[in-house]
């Protein structure tokens, strides 16, 4: 089976792709990735020399270099690539709009044209907006989005669905909690707390602190992509989560605790407009269906995490210092180029 994966130099795509490497020997996996700050094939260093993996240069919302990657033929599409921070959507909504809604048209047309077999398109938790104390949301709840990020992600949903209505394009749509663990970018909250900790550099917590979140391990997330993938039911939206919110606070406190440093680091800072207050979602249907449900429990997680990212520094710094940037840029130059047997060295 031929894969195309969107967006696999990024956090959840290099875990993604790693797991079916290693999980799915019947498939052949392609990575589009255009590259952004986000993107980075470091990630990836430790298995793109496989032979069933192969990079390609690209931004989703070109629709005439997106046409000539789907001339290789793919059985599936897992459509992760998209701007992702929602600080940095409250800066600029420009790039959101670009590759969020403009990217997944072009995405899901090109797969129309293909008749491609499966399109998993990464959505978000966000596109429901903010849920009420003790309650969370099933797939049927209203689309509510706050920022502009989240916008663009439920934009992207109804273009998707209208594919799935008028075209009968099958498409399944995977919404999702907050992820962590291993080659998350330090913009996030909890490698980039980690990484404050582990200098001693003061935690910015945003407004009380009292937000929450349903934080969910990238492996159990990439396993129910792949699920996804092979039995989801075409035109359907699924939740997925570990069904467990937890405030900002205390998830710092914890990752505070496993590493040993003191409380007196937090410092509140002003909070980000708009600031949904809690995500909750009832992944009962994803779980029923697909006989899915997560394997780590949060504090063995996020304990595999903190000690990623310590025995992980260098990855880390350069991360923070930007120096990743130059390493596709010594190996790499011909955009549009596939590399089939790109290595590090
Ligand atoms: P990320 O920011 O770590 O990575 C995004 C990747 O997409 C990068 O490799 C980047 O280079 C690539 N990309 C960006 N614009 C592109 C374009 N125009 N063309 C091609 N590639 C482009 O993101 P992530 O956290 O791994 O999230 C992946 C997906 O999962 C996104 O769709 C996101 O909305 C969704 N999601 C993320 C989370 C989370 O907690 N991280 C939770 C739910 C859903
Ligand atoms: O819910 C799924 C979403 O999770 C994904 O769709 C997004 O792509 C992903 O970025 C993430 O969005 P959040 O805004 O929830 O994640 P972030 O890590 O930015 O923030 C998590 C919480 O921590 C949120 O309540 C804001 C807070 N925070 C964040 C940062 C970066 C702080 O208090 N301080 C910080 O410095």
């Amino acid at each position: 089976m031929k894969v195309l994966v969107t967006g696999g130099a990024g956090f959840i795509g290099s875990n993604l792709i790693r797991l079916l490497l290693a999980e799915a020997p019947d498939l052949e996996i392609t990575n589009l990735d255009e590259l952004t700050y986000a993107g980075n094939l470091e990630n990836l260093a430790d298995v793109a020399g496989s032979p069933r993996y192969r990079f390609v240069h690209a931004d989703v919302a070109d629709a005439a270099a997106v046409a000539r990657v789907f001339e290789a033929g793919f059985d599936g599409v897992l459509h992760l690539a998209a701007e992702t921070h929602v600080d940095r959507s409250l800066e600029d909504a420009a790039p959101f709009l670009r590759t969020n809604v403009l990217g997944t048209q072009v995405m899901i047309e090109a797969a129309r044209r293909h008749g491609v077999a499966r399109f998993v398109h990464i959505s978000t938790d966000e596109v429901y907006g903010s849920a009420p104390p003790d309650a969370s949301f099933d797939e049927t709840a209203a689309i509510c989005p706050s920022s502009p990020y989240a916008a663009s992600k439920a934009s992207a949903d109804l273009l998707v669905l209208s594919y799935v209505h008028t075209f009968r394009v099958p498409a399944i749509i995977l919404r999702c909690t907050n992820n962590y663990g291993p080659y998350q970018f330090p913009e996030k909250m909890i490698p980039l707390m980690i990484a404050n900790a582990l200098e001693d550099r003061p935690l910015p917590v945003y407004g009380d602190g009292l937000q929450a979140r349903d934080w969910i391990h990238v492996e159990d997330y990439c396993r129910a992509i792949l699920a996804a993938l092979r039995a989801g039911r075409p035109g359907q939206v699924y939740n997925v989560s570990a069904g467990r919110p937890r405030t900002n606070l205390e998830v710092i406190r914890t990752l505070l605790a496993q590493l040993g440093k003191p409380e007196s680091l937090i410092r509140f800072v002003e909070d980000r407009p708009g600031h949904d207050r809690r995500y909750a979602l009832d992944s009962a249907k994803f779980r029923e269906e697909l006989g899915w449900q997560p394997r780590r429990s949060f504090e063995e997680g996020l304990a595999a995490t903190v000690e990623w990212n310590r025995s992980n520094a260098a990855w880390l710094e350069r991360c923070r210092s930007g120096a990743y940037r130059s390493f596709y840029e010594r190996h790499y130059t011909n955009r549009g180029e596939t590399l089939a047997h790109w290595r590090t060295s």
